[in-house]
């Protein structure tokens, strides 16, 4: 049953296999990333249960969830950096494999990670380059550092981030520099799509900014920018749309225009309830349902 007053309520079951659903921003030609019934266990641990989402371009998707939801999960599996049991992810609404990162680069995919995945005894510039250095001589491997660093100083310079050394090993900057070399390196690169796993998380007021302004920047570039974020205002501030995760399932879809804090908050907690068959009542789902995959 519907019982929330405004906002897009996902029909997860009703749309299995049908086709794709009216995603605000990719009325034309149907969302530019979307998972379907993406299902993923850790042992005995179902983290996502048939999962669904979407993301179109030039428009920030939100996936919010509370602690443990699967968000993360999600995000590792849409960016190749974990496989999905079962399910499927189609980009331009063709299906994809996202077997590794590498792949995902490919489709133009670039993603912060909440844990950041730097390289700690490396510089920034490096970390800003891992996978894309430039050589002076590329046969010889001869690393171009000055322009590796020029460039490094240029994209820290974009986010207000203030690095007294560039070329100081990751691991001794803040949780908030390192955040900032994480976000800068996916912002640079990605062309189509960016997501980030909760990139304020360690930012001051200023930085936090910063940060959501470059989102605004990339979604105005056309890329699809999907943001994991706790802090609610935040999320209706930058987000267009809001997809939300519980218990390794989509259970609601808002338009940030049309929803409240606490409209996303009752859809988190499940005081909202959506739908009827999304399995408020299941709890722990999947342990009792997870099954369909073994290959
Ligand atoms: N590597 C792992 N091994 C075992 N279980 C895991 C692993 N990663 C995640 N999980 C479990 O999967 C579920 C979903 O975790 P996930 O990290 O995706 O949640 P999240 O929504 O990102 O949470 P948070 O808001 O705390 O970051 C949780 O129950 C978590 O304990
Ligand atoms: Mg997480």
């Amino acid at each position: 049953m519907k019982l929330l007053p405004t906002p897009t309520v996902d029909e997860d079951r009703a749309e299995r296999g049908g086709p794709v659903p009216d995603d605000p921003g990719s009325e034309r030609s149907g969302p530019l990333l979307e998972a379907r019934e993406l299902s993923k266990h850790y042992g005995s641990v179902l983290a996502l249960d048939r999962a669904n989402f979407s993301a179109g371009e030039g428009e920030v998707t939100a996936l919010i969830g509370d602690n443990g939801a699967g968000k993360s999960t999600l995000v590792k599996a849409l960016s190749g950096a974990l496989r999905a049991d079962s399910g499927q992810i189609l980009v331009s609404g063709r299906p994809v494999s996202m077997n590794s990162p590498l792949e995902a680069r490919k489709h133009g995919i670039e993603t912060v990670y909440q844990d950041l995945a730097l390289a700690p005894d490396l510089d920034a510039a490096a970390n800003l380059h891992l996978g894309r250095e430039i050589y002076w001589f590329k046969p010889l491997r001869i690393l171009n550092k000055p322009a590796m660093r020029r460039s490094a100083v240029r994209a820290f310079a974009d986010l207000g981030v203030e690095l007294k050394d560039v070329g100081a090993p990751v691991m001794t900057l803040s949780g908030g520099q390192r955040q900032s070399v994480a976000v800068a390196r996916a912002v640079s690169y990605a062309s189509k799509i960016i997501f980030m796993d909760e990139p304020t998380a360690a930012l001051g007021v200023v930085q936090r900014e910063r940060v959501l302004d470059n989102i605004r920047r990339v979604r105005d570039r056309g890329i699809a920018v999907v943001l994991i974020s706790h802090n609610m205002p935040e999320v209706l501030a930058v987000a267009d749309r809001v997809e939300v995760l519980r218990m390794g399932r989509r259970v609601a879809r808002f338009r940030s225009s049309d929803a409240t804090v606490e409209q996303l908050v009752g859809a988190m907690t499940g005081a909202l309830t959506t739908e009827s068959d999304s399995g408020p009542g299941s709890g722990t789902a999947g342990a009792g349902e997870a099954e369909g995959d073994g290959q």
